[in-house]
């Protein structure tokens, strides 16, 4: 383990941006961890890339929510009251529809998004409980990569956790098995997991949905410079990188790099390093793997679940997996 994995902290941030670029920029080949794009400006241009009509991902998991969210809820709880967790605080338009089919049939729900970052909590709070009644927000900070530490949902209850949004897609299989018995650890026997997973398609598709013709994915990648520019007084130069999406069929992963269009050398003054970077070379920033069926409820046997149900579109791109806690 691993590159992707977040900071454990909002205090220890800092450190954990030095370390990771320390560690990557000096890597063969190079590489800069994912969970870097998401400062404030990443995070706003992610929720754009949700809704270009190229990024299927996530109308597509939408859609698989809103048909099936009743029966979602329903298979989770069984005869038990359900509280639901979500790993991450940010997905929140899928997450209303399960929280609204959760109100429905049991009048209210607790409600508990699990975030590194303070402030994704907050608004969280304060967007679903504004939006939601019947909704009570109990915010866990935690980093959930990390183990997490829920109390045991009340007797008579059974908590359901979402990871939902092909999250567990910028992980490698090793990191993601690891995840979830993590998150198998934080629970008792007979709550569950809801796992999102994008599948293996048309190479052109998944291309298109990470090289956007707008170019906003172009500039989350990039937006990743600028923040290294900021935060360890570095001076790249964004636009001599190019961005790079490319289908690895044989790791059945979109990729994202940063390639370098010139010769060039990096200054970073705080961690007073200088990088060389030749025409041509890259950075490699991000990993999203692409499933095929059986592998998510695979990786649920592997990590102490029963598979209990999948539910995809008619086109087969998107999955969702309900599992049990063994
Ligand atoms: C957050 N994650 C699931 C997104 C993905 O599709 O891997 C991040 C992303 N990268 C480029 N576009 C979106």
């Amino acid at each position: 383990m691993t590159t992707s994995l977040p900071p454990v902290a909002d205090e220890h941030i800092a450190e954990q941006v030095a370390l990771a670029a320390r560690r990557g920029l000096t890597s063969y080949p190079k590489r800069l961890p994912p969970w870097l794009f998401y400062d404030e400006a990443g995070s706003r241009l992610f929720e754009q890339i949700t809704e270009l009509p190229e990024y299927y991902l996530t109308r597509t998991e939408r859609s698989i929510l809103a048909s099936h969210a009743g029966e979602m809820i329903a298979q989770a709880a069984g005869n038990s009251r359900l509280r639901i967790a979500e790993l991450g605080a940010g997905s929140a338009d899928k997450t209303r529809l399960l929280l609204t089919a959760a109100v429905a049939s049991q009048g209210t729900v607790v409600y508990e998004p699990l975030d590194v970052s303070e402030s994704a909590l907050a608004a969280a709070r304060k967007r679903i409980e504004g939006e939601i009644s019947g909704v009570i927000v109990e915010p866990r900070r935690a980093n959930y990569a990390m183990g997490f530490d829920l109390p045991p949902a009340p007797y008579g209850e059974r908590r359901l956790v979402l990871y939902i949004g092909s999250s567990i897609g910028n992980f490698d299989s090793e990191e993601a098995t690891q995840l979830l018995l993590q998150v198998r650890a934080g629970l008792n026997t007979g709550d569950s997991l809801l796992l999102g997973v994008d599948m293996v398609k048309d190479a052109a598709t998944m291309l298109a949905a990470y090289d956007d013709p707008a170019g906003v994915t172009a500039a989350f990648n990039r937006n990743l410079l600028v923040r290294l520019n900021r935060e360890l007084g570095a001076d790249f130069k964004p636009e001599n990188f190019a961005h790079c999406a490319l289908w690895n069929a044989a790791k059945s992963r979109i990729e994202m790099h940063l390639e370098s269009s010139v010769q060039q050398t990096v200054r970073l003054a705080a961690l007073d390093m200088d990088v060389e970077l030749a025409q041509g070379e890259r950075i490699h920033t991000e990993n999203s793997y692409k499933y095929r069926p059986g592998h998510a409820e695979a990786m649920l046997h592997a990590t102490g679940f029963t598979h209990q149900a999948t539910w995809t579109d008619a086109q087969g791109w998107f999955t969702v997996c309900l599992g049990e806690a063994l």
